[in-house]
């Protein structure tokens, strides 16, 4: 099966970045499958659905209503979402945040590695992160359902998170949600929820 690491239209801007990308695609190819910091992928499969399901994360990051100029990823494991939203927003600080020391310890690494001036990382338990008016971005660490819980008593606090599609049953006097559908390939369609309190 040959590679071909396209980026779709709706991320066209990203073309810029796109060295960078690769370098943190090998990485995750090599020292990610390695460590145990993703499952062990095909290099198509960890381009789609590592890099350019972050990718989107970044487009709805730059769509937010409200100045941002700190954004963190809660259970970001090997730096996703992360890691391709800060190369390809270089402007805005991420911070990473996990629980695990290994992880921790890897990130630190490629952050030496990938010469990353706007990424911090950050060992702890992401609930302990939570505050008012922050921006938070997840992928498959929890829950819509379970983002709502997490955030709901943090005033305008937003949540990004990686989602099975299915319609969020919510008190609308208290979130805002929005549900954001995309193609990271051409057959793979995907889901991202934007919550935020009110
Ligand atoms: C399924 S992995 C997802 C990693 C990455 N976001 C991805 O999409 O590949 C979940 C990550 O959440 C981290 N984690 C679990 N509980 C946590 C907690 N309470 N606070 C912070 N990180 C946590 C784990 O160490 C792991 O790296």
């Amino acid at each position: 099966m040959t590679f071909t690491p396209q980026i779709p239209h709706w991320g066209a801007k990203n073309n810029q970045y796109s060295e960078k990308l690769y370098e943190y695609h090998s990485w995750l190819l090599d020292t990610g499958i390695k460590n145990g910091l993703i499952s062990n992928k095909n290099k198509q499969l960890v381009w789609d659905e590592f890099i350019i399901h972050s990718l989107y994360f970044g487009i709805i990051i730059r769509k937010v209503d409200k100045p941002i100029n700190k954004v963190y990823d809660l259970g970001t494991g090997g730096g996703i979402p992360g890691i391709p939203v800060a190369i390809t927003n270089p402007n805005i600080l991420f911070k990473l945040v996990d629980i695990s020391e290994s992880r921790v310890y890897e990130l630190e690494r490629l952050k030496s590695i990938l010469g990353l001036k706007n990424i911090e990382i950050i060992r702890k338990d992401a609930k302990s992160i939570l505050s008012d008016h922050n921006l938070y971005i997840s992928r498959c660490y929890i829950s819509s359902k379970e983002a709502l819980g997490l955030i709901k008593s943090y005033k305008n606090a937003t949540y990004i998170v990686s989602s099975n599609g299915e319609d969020l049953d919510h008190d609308k006097n208290m979130f805002h949600v929005k549900q954001e559908n995309f193609m990271i390939n051409s057959t793979d369609l995907r889901h991202i929820d934007v919550i935020t309190v009110r």
